[in-house]
């Protein structure tokens, strides 16, 4: 098979190992970011739990005509496109900034029909003389029918042609048509994005067209296996260049109605998807290098100029020749282009050779830039160059197998990060990225399986829902587990195997290694068919283990069926007291396993939590491993000394333990530097503040906290000498933020000082800000927060003056921070002055501001007084007040919220303003939901609280 075939066996996606490769796409990453943050929010709103909201699928209506079908017939396969396309960079008289095209197909018939039918959206056509809009000719003396008619599908995205006679079965035929399209300003198919330089405004053309969005930009046959070569020329203004998959093979001046312009014509492309392809043309500069594979950044000038594009040149090749001798398969193209565009959707996108981000995916900048904009630049490139391979060379049949696409790409792109900057033990973050963002929404039963069934995913909405975080993050989880079990060389070589078209099942079964209960399918239908995820109970008293569907609502019913009975194949790894490793695959329900009676012993399963699973243990070996945390934490693994927290306070929060146990996993933290635990109860923590920060709660939390952070905060002060330098590992830099930053939270003494220093030296010398990068947020937030109306300004100022996006987020964000009610009211009038504040961070600063406790209060009278004014300039829909009513209700807790935001949902409904009414319904779920945990868990966590205090 050539390269770039497509798996078409129905079974290729167990074959390969599950499918490990029949795949698919990707968007990348970046979708990810939008749409997953939209879907977070549904999914993270409805605490109650019990569940939400897929949004409703439309389902097209029943219909047998072939058009009415959103899936193209199996009679046409293309072979190869000419396509020629003509952007305008300036808007027509009447505004317009559209696009004109030509574009041929050579198709074959692979069974008879008299009708052709081929996606396209939002196109205008010419007609031709014979008053249709394409003409057909046959190829290779074939003559070709006449055409009857042709007419346009809305709904189904299709051109419909139908010819008075048949296309003969084995004959291929050239369909040829003319039309023009909008260059809109929407960010998807072929559209443009605008940025200003050296105060001139500059319009870049450019295109994103995964999942369905190639059909707007000519007509195509615009399914994931419908792959074919495709031969482009762009015709652009004079002053641009053309970037597109190929290579550019040579540009030339051409003149066309007056206007002189540039023509350049690419390689062909090779045998690939449509949602692949993309076209970029701007007055963009690169830097390149010069190793054999022709790798180059593309970006707007001044930003590579001034060297945001060097760090994603470094690791580029590394990561490039980390993935050749991954899969075992040189780069498939000449060149790797990758572009930074000031608007974009997503986070990045994989197309084919000419790989899309959004600038702070590619850019980094020494001077500005925090560790975490790094390590997402490295992640995210490694994340969409694994596609280069996985997805696009060899690709999903259809979307409903995206999952094993981006779950692949999403685990390996640590691998690739890792090879670039080796010193980071990056694929630790896995666990706290990856697993626990996964499980976390995989315990609702709202959750869905990996896999989708074909049938469940047709329409456009269908497919872009599918780019969730179960896709992403419980896919590289499951992936990464099996990875795990198989070990990472037989994972490798079956990776080889499927890259080569065989299945990964052979390898493994092949291997008299791999000791597995039963065949990889058998084992993977469990983790991949059914959602959600086991928790697995140890009793080490007698050996018995058992495991449970778990979910974080303890009242919550599962309503979808599971062939599997909600029950998996878990691989269970454990160490008995710090040795005496073993592993151990429960098949059943439950089962009586004697090496994991224990005595005296702790025992700790989920070894570096390489399986998909939460553990739960007898009490007593609770109480022993609690034991061990507290006289020698290091004996137990640094990712699960995270884990038993994460596990811990959900449990607690499924109502499986007791609340105070999970508080006890953090008694030893005193002792502990290391950034993943400290990370892992952070987050758990986080919910404690939201509900008790304005209780008599908050003393002792506080003071309990204040004591466990204050070591953590000597000791960096100590290895960064007195602050003056960055901590030399990787993940001690991450873990200074924590350190500093609960220390100011909870009123260690120094913290505050520190912050307030450095940000006096910033206002001494505005040019110079000697705040560390990787500090700044909190800092901003510290040193605001204890200061008044001359640091508010002054951070103000340094706002409307930055011109690096991250920068402006980070004061954004701290300007929230401060104490006087004045000064946050007149911030929250800002943000609704769109000369102060851009909409598109409008919703982000109400929300921060309403985290601030102070500026709660204000945030909720602020928002019922303008409710009419918000609705009406910000009318960008839903997303905008499903942020923002999610945010500013977080907090609530209490009957008396409760019953001003029912009084805020008549009121709504009694005016003529609609928008919100959904996310107010959502934030009344979650606020019982925190009325509930509140009742139940309150009196016991202020018991145990001012017992540590005494
Ligand atoms: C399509 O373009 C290629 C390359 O320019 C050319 O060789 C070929 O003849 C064209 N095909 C048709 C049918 O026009
Ligand atoms: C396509 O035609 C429709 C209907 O005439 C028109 O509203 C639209 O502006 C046209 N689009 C372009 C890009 O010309
Ligand atoms: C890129 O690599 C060069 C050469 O190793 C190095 O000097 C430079 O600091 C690197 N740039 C970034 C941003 O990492
Ligand atoms: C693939 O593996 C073989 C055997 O280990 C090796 O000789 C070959 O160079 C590898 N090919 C690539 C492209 O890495
Ligand atoms: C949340 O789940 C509950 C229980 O199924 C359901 O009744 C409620 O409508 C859901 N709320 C939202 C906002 O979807
Ligand atoms: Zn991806």
């Amino acid at each position: 098979m050539g390269k770039g075939f497509y798996i078409s066996r129905p079974l290729g996606f167990v074959l390969c190992g599950l499918g490990i490769v029949a795949m698919l796409t990707i968007f990348s990453l970046s979708v990810v970011y939008t749409k997953e943050k939209r879907k977070n929010q549904v999914t993270a709103i409805n605490e109650t739990g019990m569940v939400t909201t897929a949004a409703p699928h439309t389902t097209p209506a029943p219909s047998n005509e072939p058009w009415d079908k959103y899936r193209l017939p199996d009679t046409l396969l293309p072979e190869y496109y000419n396509v020629t396309l003509w952007p305008r960079l300036v808007p027509d008289e009447q505004g317009m900034y559209i696009f004109t095209g030509t574009s041929g197909v050579a198709l074959t018939c692979i069974k008879e029909t008299n009708l052709i039918i081929i996606h396209s959206n939002k196109l205008n056509y010419t007609l031709t003389l014979e008053n249709h809009h394409a003409k057909l000719t046959g190829l290779g003396g074939t003559s070709a029918p006449a055409i009857l008619k042709t007419w346009f599908q809305t709904q189904t995205q299709f051109m419909v042609i139908l010819l008075n006679e048949k296309l003969e079965v084995g004959k291929s035929y050239w369909l040829y048509m003319e039309f023009r399209g909008e260059l809109s300003d929407d960010l998807a198919g072929f559209y443009r994005s605008q940025y200003t330089e050296n105060g001139v405004k500059k319009v870049v053309a450019t295109t994103q067209m995964q999942a369905t969005a190639a059909r707007n930009a000519f007509p195509c046959f615009d399914e994931p296996s419908m792959k074919a070569v495709f031969h482009l020329t762009l015709q652009h203004p004079p002053e641009t260049v053309a970037l597109a998959n190929g290579m550019e093979l040579g540009t030339e001046s051409i003149t066309i109605e007056d206007k002189k312009l540039l023509q350049t014509r690419f390689k062909p492309t090779e045998k690939m998807s449509t949602y692949l392809l993309a076209f970029v043309i701007s007055e963009f500069t690169k830097i390149q290098s010069s190793e054999k594979t022709n790798i180059r950044i593309w970006g707007r000038k001044e930003a590579i100029e001034s060297g945001q594009g060097d760090y994603a040149l470094n690791v580029t090749f590394p990561i490039l020749k980390y993935f050749e001798n991954y899969y075992n398969t040189t780069y498939p193209l000449s060149k790797s282009d990758q572009v930074a565009l000031p608007d974009f959707a997503a986070g990045a996108m994989e197309n084919w050779g000419l790989v899309t981000y959004r600038e702070q995916s590619l850019f980094y900048d020494p001077k500005e830039s925090s560790n975490g904009d790094k390590e997402w630049v490295v992640t995210v490139i490694a994340h969409e160059l694994a596609h280069m391979w996985f997805g696009n060379l060899v690709t999903m049949r259809w979307w409903n197998d995206l999952w094993l696409n981006e779950g692949f790409a999403s685990y390996v792109s640590y691998l690739g990060a890792d090879y670039a900057e080796p010193t980071w033990n990056i694929k630790d973050l896995m666990v706290l990225q990856q697993v626990q963002r996964a499980f976390a929404v995989d315990a609702l039963v709202s959750s869905h399986p990996l896999s989708s069934r074909e049938d469940e995913v047709i329409t456009p909405d269908q497919i872009s829902q599918l780019f969730d975080t179960i896709t992403y993050s419980k896919g590289a989880a499951v992936l990464r587990m099996l990875s795990e079990f198989l070990t990472e060389s037989v994972f490798a070589k079956g990776l080889h195997v499927c890259l080569k078209g065989l299945g990964l099942t052979t390898v493994a079964d092949a291997d008299s290694r791999i000791q597995l209960p039963a065949s990889i399918k058998e084992i993977m239908n469990r983790w991949i068919l059914q959602m959600g995820y086991p928790v697995v109970t140890i009793d080490t008293r007698t050996g018995n283990i058992s495991q449970q569907h778990f979910l974080i609502h303890p009242e919550a019913v599962v309503e979808k069926p599971s062939d599997y009975n909600y029950e998996w194949f878990v691989p269970i790894t454990w160490m008995k007291s710090g040795s005496n490793m073993g592993q151990h695959w429960l098949l059943t329900k439950t089962a009586l396993y004697e090496p994991m009676k224990t005595g005296t012993d702790w025992l700790l399963a989920n070894l570096n939590v390489m399986g998909y699973y939460r553990v739960n243990y007898d009490p007593q070996n609770w109480e022993r491993l609690l034991t061990q945390l507290t006289t020698d934490h290091k004996v137990i693994p640094v990712l699960n000394r995270g884990q038993i927290i994460d596990d811990a306070f959900n449990l607690a929060r499924a109502q499986i333990i007791n609340i105070t146990l999970a508080l006890r996993t953090t008694k030893y933290l005193l002792k502990e530097k290391e950034y993943i635990p400290w990370e892992s109860a952070i987050r758990n923590l986080q919910y404690f503040f939201l509900m008790f920060d304005r209780t008599e709660v908050y003393g002792p939390l506080q003071t309990y906290l204040r004591r466990n952070v204050q070591p953590l905060f000597d000791h960096f002060q100590n290895i960064t000498s007195n602050w003056t330098q960055k901590p030399p590992r990787y993940m001690d830099q991450s873990n200074q933020i924590n350190a500093i930053s609960m220390a100011c939270r909870t009123g260690v003494k120094g913290c505050s000082e520190l912050t307030r220093m450095w940000y006096r030296q910033w206002m001494k010398n505005p040019d110079s800000n000697p705040i560390p990068p990787n500090l700044k947020n909190t800092v901003y937030c510290n040193a605001i927060a204890a200061g008044g109306v001359e640091e508010w300004d002054f951070g103000w100022q340094m706002f409307k003056k930055s011109t690096i996006a991250a920068e402006a987020e980070k004061l954004l964000y701290g300007l929230s921070c401060t104490k006087e009610p004045w000064l946050l009211n007149r911030y929250l009038e800002f943000t609704i002055d769109p000369k102060q504040v851009r909409k598109q961070d409008a919703a982000f600063a109400i929300v921060y501001i309403s985290g601030n406790v102070i500026g709660q209060p204000l945030v909720w009278d602020f928002v019922r007084a303008k409710w009419e004014q918000i609705t009406k300039d910000y009318d960008d829909g839903s997303f905008f007040f499903g942020r923002l009513i999610q945010g500013i209700t977080k907090k609530f807790s209490t009957e008396f919220e409760l019953k001003q935001l029912q009084r805020l949902k008549e009121d709504i409904a009694a005016s003529s303003f609609s928008f919100g009414t959904q996310a107010i319904e959502q934030a009344i779920e979650k606020t019982k939901a925190n009325i509930k945990w509140v009742s139940k868990n309150k009196a016991q966590v202020m018991n145990w609280l001012t017992e540590q205090s005494t």
